[in-house]
């Protein structure tokens, strides 16, 4: 089968490229079975500390799922690719490590949803989004009506998702579905300087933070509260949280060890 992602790991990221820009992107079977690989290494492999989500050329992020594998589906297996979708993309979510969508282009329908699925979202000024299954008399499939409202509100992700209508970068920025907007040049440089200054943040309690707010979102403020709590409370116990506030003490850089 032909290689359809690259991995590529430097300086402690790891950039994942979905790569068949003959096809602006489009997630078939063989780049969701990819993703799924990748996504194991980043959570298994401790060399990599936080990721970037990209996409091969100047034209598009990802411009949806496989309309041509889509077209031959039967319902069974639909909800199967949706599913499969679905486990993949909530596992990057779930990763333990900070994931940054980098959006080079056209971000739709799954490649919308891939974005969201990140933990940050920085566009190029000539990125379009929108979820336009309904356009071809299907719904989304990769979390796209549970992630655009929590991330834009309800009445905003019922236009998008109902009209399936594209918004551009400026737009994405004014509504809240991506944090920055930069020149294409700068897309990658961004992205990863954003990254670098994450990481030098203690990684257990980068890792408490996106499990908090995770789960936190989902469940009752006084639950949030307590996980939050218990954080706070393990954290203690960590070598870094007495390298982080020995260092402010001695007016010096932390060294973290993620211990
Ligand atoms: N699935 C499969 N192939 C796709 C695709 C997708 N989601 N999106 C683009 N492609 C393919 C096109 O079929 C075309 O292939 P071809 O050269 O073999 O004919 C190639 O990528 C280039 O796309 P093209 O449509 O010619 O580019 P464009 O600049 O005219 O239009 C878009 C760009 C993004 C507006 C248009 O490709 C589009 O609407 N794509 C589908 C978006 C969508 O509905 N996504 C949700 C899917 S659930």
């Amino acid at each position: 089968m032909p290689r359809t992602l690259l991995f590529e790991l430097s300086e402690s990221i790891a950039r994942v490229t979905v790569d068949r820009p003959e096809k602006l992107n489009a997630l078939n079977g063989a780049v969701i079975a990819e993703l799924g690989d990748a996504v194991t290494r980043i959570e298994t492999d401790a060399a990599v500390r936080g990721v970037i989500v990209t996409g091969s050329g100047q034209k598009a992020f990802v411009a949806g799922a496989d309309i041509a594998e889509l077209a031959a589906q039967t319902p069974m297996e639909g909800k199967a690719r949706s599913a499969l979708g679905q486990q993949v993309f909530r596992r990057l979510e779930r990763c333990g490590k900070p994931v940054i969508a980098a959006v080079n282009g056209f971000a739709l329908g799954g490649g919308c949803e891939l974005a969201m699925a990140c933990h940050i979202r920085i566009a190029a000024e000539h990125a379009k989004f929108g979820q336009p299954e309904v356009k071809l008399g299907i719904g989304p499939g990769y979390g796209g009506t549970a992630r655009l409202p929590r991330l834009v509100g309800k009445g905003r992700a019922l236009e998008l998702l109902l009209t399936g209508g594209m918004i551009d970068a400026a737009e994405a920025y004014r509504i809240g579905l991506v944090n920055r907007v930069v020149p294409a040049d700068r897309l990658l440089p961004e992205a990863e300087a954003l990254l670098q200054s994450i990481l030098e943040n203690g990684p257990l309690a980068i890792r408490a933070c996106l499990e908090a707010v995770d789960a936190g979102l989902e469940t009752s403020l006084d639950q949030a509260l307590l996980l939050e709590a218990n954080h706070f409370g393990l954290l203690s116990a960590t070598q870094d949280m007495q390298e982080g506030t020995k260092a402010f003490l001695e007016k010096r850089k932390p060294l973290f060890k993620g211990t």
